[in-house]
């Protein structure tokens, strides 16, 4: 019987070429290792957006007769950044108020350029003058009647752009809209503080 000299296939490979396996193995182990160190790193140094809640908001003087036509319309709107690493540089933030979802009774200049560090805290407050809603408006009935029944639904909305300060690169501007719906007593008060705020980017 001869003698069969054929090794099986693996054994034939040349020992360069169980080297370049070896080599390639070792390869991707370090990459998929990278892989996972990135994910974490991504995970914990993400930006996070800001928070907000609406502490106040009052229009004193509020009244079924006039409406808030020409009356100061003051509001305190807590931001804060959850962030423990980055800091958020916030534009000039605009304030607009809605009664009725889109009649605009309120709009103005709310806040200056201000820079939020990490963990940070910071009442926005303004203070802007009704335009409405007046006698003469379509929404005035339902206005004047939720008034009597002391509970007014409105919006205030802020809008800003913001810039995520991270230690490692330098993020782009967000267009940033802040949506707080609540609803004002007939004193013209807040009827539940501090509810938190939808934040969009
Ligand atoms: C905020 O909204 C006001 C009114 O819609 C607009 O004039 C202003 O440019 C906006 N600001 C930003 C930063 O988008």
């Amino acid at each position: 019987m001869p003698r069969n000299y054929r090794l099986p296939m693996y054994h034939r490979q040349s020992p360069a070429i169980r080297c370049l396996n070896f080599l390639c193995a070792v390869l991707l182990t370090i990459v998929f290792i990278a892989g996972i160190i990135f994910f974490v790193l991504w995970l914990s140094l993400r930006p996070h957006r800001p928070k907000f809640a609406l502490a106040d908001f009052a229009i004193p003087n509020i009244n079924r007769q006039t409406g808030a036509a020409n009356l100061p319309v003051k509001f305190t709107v807590n931001e804060h950044n959850p962030n423990q690493k980055i800091g958020i540089y916030f534009d000039a933030v605009y304030g607009s108020v809605y009664y009725d979802n889109n009649e605009l009774i309120a709009s103005g200049p709310v806040a200056y350029p201000f820079y939020q560090p990490p963990k940070g805290d910071l009442p926005v407050q303004g203070e802007l003058t009704a335009s409405g809603p007046t006698p003469t408006d379509p929404s005035w009935q339902r206005f004047a009647s939720e008034v009597g029944a002391g509970s007014v639904e409105m919006r205030l909305v802020l809008n800003s752009t913001v810039r995520f300060k991270v230690k490692l690169w330098d993020t782009r501007e967000h267009h940033m809209k802040v949506d707080c719906g609540f609803k004002l007593g007939g004193d013209g008060t807040l009827l539940k503080k501090n509810s938190p705020c939808d934040v969009y980017f």
